[in-house]
């Protein structure tokens, strides 16, 4: 009796051991285990944005996407609003293999690996759709590659809009009267230098520290999308809006190349399709909505206006001729889409 009871204990203790391998191996994000029809995965994505911007919409369809082509096999939890961190953290985190996947300012990356500068020519593209059309570019394909040597897998670029420029008290109408003011701008070399130019003081701060900045008055403007001045409520705090479109703001859709690197080809074309899914996603549903946007503002009670592209030629070719001879990749991207 004792050897049966014995015996029962042991295929007991044989079975809780078996299952908590199996829990270990669901909970691992990094680890695929077996399913009969391939590996299972449980991805990580982080990025910056609140969850009412496009680039968090998109990450929900990059996850609707993978679940369905991977007939539920790949899993993707997201993180939203910078919950990981800095973008420099998030970056370190997806080269070091502990996070899957970050949807990246170019404007950050431009710090870390030159040739996304290329991305911040002003009026490169004359439109939305112009700029997502770029994305299947040679020259775009071969930025996007620079981040290999840091273990890190550029897949697409995700396009929210292009850039407007808000004031909180100045009806700036040309880029003289820039002159002095207090320009908050991403943190970004070839962003900062743009403004250097045009006269004003760049403030260099990341977007969770703007509206506060500008409603305290450490700062009188910004640099910004106009999807972002909806979601982060700018209307409340700046009463001016050009809405000038004169610079692109990809973010870089990024993998951990430790990753990338363990699947096979089927699963990487997954990735890469589902990536693309959303990218084009992104591009046309935002691209459709600038009118909506610019009356959302104006009901809001802000004056939305337009600058002419002409008053900024001399700032343009600027910044050609610095930016141009400083790295190959830009010159090519500058001669490709400046025609
Ligand atoms: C910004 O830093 O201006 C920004 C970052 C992410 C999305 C939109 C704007």
């Amino acid at each position: 009796m004792r050897k049966i009871r014995k015996m029962g204990l042991m295929i007991l203790m044989f079975m809780l051991v078996l299952t908590a391998a199996a829990c270990g191996k669901d909970t691992d994000t990094k680890t695929a285990s077996k399913s009969e029809s391939g590996p299972t995965y449980n991805f990580k994505l982080a990025h910056i944005t609140p969850t009412d911007h496009m680039w968090h919409k998109a990450a929900e369809k990059f996850k609707e996407e993978l679940e369905k082509r991977s007939n539920g096999r790949m899993k993707l939890e997201i993180y939203p609003a910078s919950q990981l961190g800095t973008e420099a953290d998030m970056v370190q985190q997806i080269s070091a293999g502990s996070v899957d996947f970050g949807f990246i300012t170019a404007a950050y990356l431009s710090s870390r690996a030159e040739a996304f500068t290329a991305w911040f020519a002003p009026y490169a593209f004359k439109d939305l759709e112009a700029a997502n059309a770029a994305r299947d570019t040679e020259v775009a394909k071969k930025i996007l590659a620079t981040l290999d040597n840091q273990n890190i897998k550029g897949l697409d670029y995700l396009f929210a809009g292009s850039r407007l420029m808000l004031f909180k008290e100045k009806d700036v109408q040309k880029p003289e009267d820039m002159k002095g003011l207090k320009f908050r701008v991403t943190p970004s070399p070839p962003l900062q230098d743009f403004y250097k130019s045009l006269g004003a003081s760049p403030e260099s701060l990341p977007l969770p520290e703007v509206y506060a900045a500008i409603q305290t008055g450490v700062i009188d403007g910004m640099d910004m999308d106009l999807d972002a001045t909806i979601t982060n409520k700018y209307f409340e705090v700046a009463k001016y809006g050009a809405v000038t479109n004169h610079m692109v703001w990809p973010a870089v859709a990024m993998m951990s190349k430790t990753t990338y690197d363990k699947m096979s080809d089927e699963d990487k074309k997954i990735i890469n399709e589902s990536i693309k899914a959303a990218a084009n996603y992104s591009a046309t549903t935002r691209s459709g909505q600038e009118k909506e946007f610019k009356k959302t503002l104006s009901d809001s009670g802000m004056k939305i206006y337009e600058i002419d592209q002409s008053l900024f030629e001399p700032y343009i070719k600027k910044f050609d001729e610095k930016y141009g001879p400083s790295n190959p990749l830009i010159k090519e991207f500058i001669d490709t889409f400046r025609k």
